[in-house]
């Protein structure tokens, strides 16, 4: 494969960093196909033209239907909201582009499986943006895991809370709307939580959840109205995985001095791993040996040991932050590209976490366990 062009649509704050990603995907990981900025879109005609010489982009375009039957472009990056989403992969995945799409997949479950349906058919790989279960930290994790560190894994504690909509004084928008957003905190922030539990110990089988809107109206801005909140501010499940395993899932978008806490814990027959992505760098081990007295939990802190670390920088303790997990993903597509492979989240992968997710609005409304996957 000698070059492959890259169209980005979006140029908010996921279209930065997609930008970032192909700008960087080839000098981080060196053997890797030419990467060609063909086409930034958005909707302002003036601040995609900016953005596309900032970010490099040979052109600018507002309708990204113009770059669908576009033969120099190769793969489609989706930053655009959610509501258009199913739309615009549908599209280019028909026209045999490679899809990479920003989570939740889409506004619906109908949405989802439509997309799924498209993937399956379609010449391109497809890959959703997952991006914290490509962290280093996360993937030694999984490998503690298989190599039995921690014992036979008996249950998954997960939480993910943020606080941008703690404040009743953020003013209502279209996050508030099923029809444009789709659901919450589930949609938003959920959905990952949950690409953890599955990456690290499989699908998720049932669930049994509860949810509820804080803050129930807001502000229209402009204007002295209060609009009513359509979509959850908390949901909270006990699950059960395929595995027999059984686990919890809290999350929350008005959990105050949260910023992006999203935490799992994985108890073990013999010790445990703990793992917080506001401490992106660390992970936590606890194993059942030695002298009481001495035991204790051990911060892993990841390095060049930890592959790609080492890629990115060639000493141990320096850090990696939030863009560089996107460079990885970028990487993991091309990866995938290149052998044929299906990438991990693709979108039948992306659809069974749909499913996590909207069954728990399900259950929570039905106020009964629901089978997911
Ligand atoms: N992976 C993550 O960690 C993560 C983090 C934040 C957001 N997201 C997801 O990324 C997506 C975008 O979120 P964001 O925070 O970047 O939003 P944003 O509002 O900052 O940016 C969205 C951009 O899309 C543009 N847009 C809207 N409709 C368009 C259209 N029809 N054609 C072209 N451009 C269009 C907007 O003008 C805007 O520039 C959402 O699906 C969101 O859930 C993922």
């Amino acid at each position: 494969m000698a070059s492959l062009g890259i169209a980005l649509i979006g140029t908010g704050f996921m279209g930065k960093c997609h930008a970032m990603a192909w700008s960087h995907v080839r000098p981080v990981f060196g053997d890797i196909p030419d990467i060609r900025l063909e086409t930034l879109c958005d909707i302002d005609p003036e601040l995609t033209l900016q953005r596309s010489r900032e970010y490099g982009f040979a052109r600018a375009e507002t309708d990204w239907r113009k770059l669908i039957e576009d033969d120099r472009i190769d793969v489609v990056s989706i930053t655009a909201p959610n509501n258009v989403h199913r739309e615009m992969a549908v599209a280019f995945l028909e026209a045999g582009k490679h899809v990479w799409c920003e989570k939740p997949m889409a506004l619906t479950l109908d949405e989802a499986e439509a997309m799924a349906a498209a993937a399956e058919n379609a010449r391109g790989r497809t890959l959703l943006g997952y991006n914290y279960i490509k962290n280093p930290a996360v993937m030694h994790a999984k490998h503690l895991i298989a190599t039995g560190d921690i014992g036979d894994i008996v249950h998954f504690r997960g939480q993910v809370d943020e606080d941008y909509l703690a404040s009743p004084d953020v003013p209502w928008s279209k996050r508030a709307r099923i029809d444009l957003w789709g659901l919450g905190t589930l949609g938003d922030i959920t959905c990952h939580l949950v690409s953890f539990a599955h990456f690290l110990l499989g699908d998720i089988a049932s669930v049994a959840a509860d949810m509820g809107t804080v803050v129930k109206q807001r502000p229209v801005p402009g204007t002295n109205e209060m609009r009513e909140v359509e979509n959850e501010d908390i949901a909270h499940a006990i699950v059960r995985f395929k595995s027999g395993i059984s686990g919890t899932l809290a999350s929350s978008r008005a959990a105050w001095g949260r910023k992006n806490l999203i935490r799992f814990e994985i108890h073990g027959t013999k010790g445990m791993l703990v793992f917080d992505q506001e401490r992106l760098n660390e992970l936590q081990l606890y194993v059942s040996e030695g002298p009481e007295a001495t035991r204790g939990f051990r911060t892993i802190l990841t390095g060049p040991s930890h592959s790609p670390y080492g890629q990115f920088i060639p000493a141990p303790g320096h850090q990696l932050g939030f863009n560089e997990l996107k460079v990885i993903e970028a990487k993991h597509l091309l990866d995938c590209i290149a052998s044929g492979s299906e990438c991990f989240v693709n979108f039948a992968e992306g659809l069974k976490i749909e499913r996590v997710i909207h069954g728990m609005a399900r259950s929570a409304r039905e106020r009964s366990w629901v089978e997911v996957n």
